[in-house]
């Protein structure tokens, strides 16, 4: 089945007609075809969707910001007036602004539904991560312009096709809230063939035919009732019965033709980008060291990891694997942080350290200003969530052979020389990042968002590094 085909209707311009025209082009093309479904939905906060299509008084059970914040499209869309289904509007939309980031969520959401037919989206005059989001979704963006300083601003909308590497084929100009009256001498004789000329010699291509300013139009949303009313029952007199008509046949047929459908080719995009992060998560188990770092004790089988508590990994991303949770904190505990008692596992002090280290990045390497390899001394950095420094200390690293050597040391040396001595036996340039894990779930670690979270702190820190 076609994914179904997206319109979004878009000017940066404010008050050019961009909801009047979504509304109503809902319920034309309805008129036009009974069993298509057409759904609509707008970044506005106007609700003038809401009031045009609700019936009754029902309380919504989602809307636009839930649906953006995961609420399934089933769950929020409302089966409305003239036969349009529609998502409710959301005063609170604003409020997500800065945990939408990319252009491609709505898109995703669409192409994971199971919408059909035609869906309209209302923007608001901005070119937002909303608006943003609309249009990396559509098949046909029509943009109002109503005069030349509107048709300017359509420059933006085509930028941000380009910057995004896709086709400018669905952007059409659209001259609306055209007034009649206006007659000019020369070969552009009235405002319609005016902004039309413009349009085409800046290379924008129109859609046929204009909306008209119509008194009638504009007295449809001021009424006792408060309801918004629309052209097809109560202005079917005027003009833009016949123009919105037509307009509602253009876009029917152009959905009827194209075979393509952009929500099939962010479906695809997805699928690709999961299965390439599949794939990348695959490669980072496969490399997994089997055994703790520290102790050697075997951690990763076939199908689990069992009680790591920590997961490591060298700046070259060279080497990676688990350490166990009492083996991490004894080491660090004997010879990092030096405790004149005996720590034991039921110290509260563990306790302590295993919640603090949640928020925490550690570092082995070798210590700074020991340029003479021969020094073999190991420094042990702490950083916090943000990749800042908060501490480090350094120590000497023995080897095991050494006689004053510890049963600790000889796993301190272990760790060390799995990671970060060269061929030669010396410490080199890379360093260690360590990172508490959840234990039921260490392999959380290994997957895509959150490896690239540690690759960035990585980045952040080397940058710290003497
Ligand atoms: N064809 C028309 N003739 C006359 N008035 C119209 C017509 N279309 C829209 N209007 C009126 O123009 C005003 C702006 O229309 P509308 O709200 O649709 O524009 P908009 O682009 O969505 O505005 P905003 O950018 O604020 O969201 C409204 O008062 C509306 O009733
Ligand atoms: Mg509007």
């Amino acid at each position: 089945m076609l994914q179904p085909y997206v319109v979004t209707v878009s000017s940066e311009k404010g008050g050019v007609g961009k909801t009047t025209l979504a509304t109503n082009l809902a319920i034309y093309l309805k008129a036009l075809n009974e069993e298509m479904p057409v759904t609509l939905f707008s970044f506005d906060n106007h609700f003038s969707v809401d009031r045009m299509f609700r019936i009754g008084r029902r309380e919504p059970h989602g809307d636009v910001l839930t649906l953006l914040s995961g609420q399934s499209i089933e769950d929020v869309i409302e089966t409305g007036e003239y036969g349009v289904q529609f998502i409710p509007s959301s005063r609170r939309l604003t409020t997500i602004r800065h945990q939408i980031e990319s252009p491609e969520i709505l898109a995703r959401i669409l192409a994971n539904s199971k919408l059909k037919g035609i869906v309209i989206i209302d923007t608001r005059p901005d070119l937002d991560i909303f608006t943003r989001n609309a249009l990396y979704a559509a098949d046909r963006v029509i943009v109002p312009v109503k005069d030349a300083p509107s048709l300017e601003n359509c420059r933006n909308l085509y930028d941000f096709f380009d910057e995004h590497g896709l086709s400018r084929r669905p952007l059409r100009i659209l001259p609306c809230l055209i007034d009649s009256r206006i007659r000019y001498d020369g070969p552009f004789r009235d405002s319609y063939r005016l902004l039309k000329g413009y349009a085409i010699n800046r290379g924008y291509r129109c859609l046929e035919g204009f909306i008209a300013k119509s008194p009638k139009v504009e007295s449809l949303n001021t009424n006792p009732e408060g309801k918004i009313y629309p052209v097809i029952t109560h202005g079917r007199g005027t003009d833009v019965h016949i123009q919105f008509t037509h307009l509602a046949r253009q876009v029917y047929l152009d959905a009827k033709q194209d075979a393509q459908r952009r929500l099939d080719r962010v479906s695809e995009e997805e699928k690709n980008l999961l299965a390439e992060r599949d794939a990348a998560y695959g490669a980072r188990r496969d490399t997994l060291q089997p055994s703790c770092l520290l102790c050697g004790r075997r951690l990763v089988q076939e199908d689990s990891i069992a009680t790591a508590g920590y997961y490591c990994e060298t700046s070259d991303g060279g080497v990676a694997g688990y350490l166990e949770e009492e083996c991490f904190s004894t080491t660090v505990f004997r010879h990092f942080y030096r405790s004149k008692r005996e720590v034991g596992a039921s110290d509260p002090l563990r306790d302590l350290f295993r919640e603090s280290a949640q928020r925490s990045y550690f570092v082995l390497r070798r210590a700074p200003n020991t340029r003479n390899f021969y020094q073999q001394q190991l420094s042990f950095y702490r950083f916090d969530e943000d990749g800042l420094e908060v501490s480090h200390k350094t120590i000497e690293l023995m080897e095991p052979e050494n006689p004053s050597s510890t049963g600790e040391e000889a796993c301190l040396y272990r760790l060390a020389a799995h990671t970060l001595l060269n061929q030669d036996g010396l410490l080199g340039d890379d360093f260690l990042l360590i990172r508490r894990v959840c234990s039921d779930f260490p392999e959380e670690i290994l997957y895509s968002e959150q490896h690239d979270r540690l690759r960035s702190v990585a980045v952040r820190i080397a940058a710290q590094l003497p």
